[in-house]
C-alpha cells in the first residue's frame, strides 16, 4: 500500500480533481468507474465542484455506492444520500441507474444484505470474488470513525461481511456501513478530511493508532490518499 498525505490550501479544487483523475483513468483502463461516496458534511462542497468539472464523464459508465448511510429515509436530511442527490446527482445530471443507494428506510440488516448482494452480483459480472471499488471515499468523525465503524462497536471486527448494520450507541440508532474486507479492496481510497477541525486527531490516526478505525484502512493491494483540508 502507498501512502500520501496531500495538505491541500485549495481543498474543495484538489478535492474535485482528484476524483476525475481517477474518473478518467478508471474509464480508460476499464470502461466504468466505480466510486464509493462518503457522508457527512466535509465532502458537499468537493461533490459540488467534481460535478462541474466532470462534464463529459460518461454518466452511464460510473457506478456510485454509499461507503456508509444513517437509517432514515433519503429525504432525511440525516441522508447521506440526499446529501450526494443535492450536491453532485442533481447537479451532475446523474441517472438513477448510475446510484446504487442504501435503503436506511427499510430494516436495518434487511438494507445491508440487500445491498451486499447487489455488489456480489455485479461482482460476480465481472468474475471478481469480491466487488473491487476503483475509489472509495472516507470522512473521518471527532473520535476517529470511519463510514459508520464506530469506536467499540460490532462493525470494527467483522472479517467476512462486506456490509453490515451496525448498532451505534453514542447514537442510540443503527447504521449501515461498508466493513473493512470491502474497503481494503478498493484500488484507491481517499480520506477527505478537515486539518483544522481535530488536528491532534488526524496526527494520531495518520500516525496509524489503531485505537481509531480510520487509522485501520489499510488497502491490501491499493493506494491510500489523504487530502486535508489547510487553513
Ligand atoms: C457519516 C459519514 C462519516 C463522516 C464523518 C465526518 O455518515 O457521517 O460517513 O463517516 O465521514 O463523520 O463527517 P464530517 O465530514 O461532517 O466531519
Amino acid at each position: 500500500m502507498n501512502r500520501d498525505v496531500v495538505r491541500s490550501q485549495n481543498f474543495v479544487h484538489d478535492g474535485a480533481e482528484f476524483i476525475l483523475r481517477h474518473a478518467r483513468a478508471a474509464l480508460a483502463e476499464r470502461d466504468q468507474f466505480r466510486i464509493a461516496l462518503s457522508g457527512g458534511n466535509t465532502p458537499r462542497p468537493v461533490y459540488t465542484e467534481f460535478a462541474r468539472i466532470a462534464r463529459g464523464i460518461p454518466w452511464d459508465r460510473v457506478h456510485f455506492t454509499f461507503g456508509d448511510e444513517r437509517c432514515v429515509p433519503p429525504d432525511d436530511p440525516q441522508s447521506n444520500y440526499r446529501m450526494a442527490r443535492e450536491s453532485l446527482f442533481v447537479l451532475g445530471a446523474v441517472p438513477e441507474k448510475s446510484v446504487a443507494r442504501m435503503r436506511g428506510e427499510i430494516d436495518p440488516q434487511v438494507a445491508a444484505q440487500e445491498y451486499q448482494d447487489g455488489l456480489d452480483r455485479l461482482a460476480a459480472e465481472r468474475g471478481e470474488t469480491m466487488y473491487r471499488h476503483d475509489l472509495i471515499l472516507l470522512g473521518v468523525g471527532d473520535d476517529g470513525h470511519t463510514a459508520s465503524l464506530f469506536p467499540e462497536t460490532a462493525a470494527l471486527e467483522e472479517k467476512v461481511r462486506k456490509v453490515v448494520a451496525n448498532f451505534v450507541p453514542k447514537f442510540d440508532s443503527w447504521r449501515l456501513t461498508f466493513t473493512y474486507p470491502l474497503i481494503n479492496q478498493a484500488r484507491h481510497v481517499c480520506f477527505l478530511a478537515n486539518a483544522n477541525k481535530n488536528r491532534s486527531l488526524l496526527e494520531k490516526v495518520l500516525e496509524g493508532d489503531q485505537e481509531f478505525p480510520a487509522a485501520r484502512v489499510a488497502p491490501a493491494n491499493g493506494d491510500l490518499t489523504w487530502i486535508l483540508a489547510e487553513a
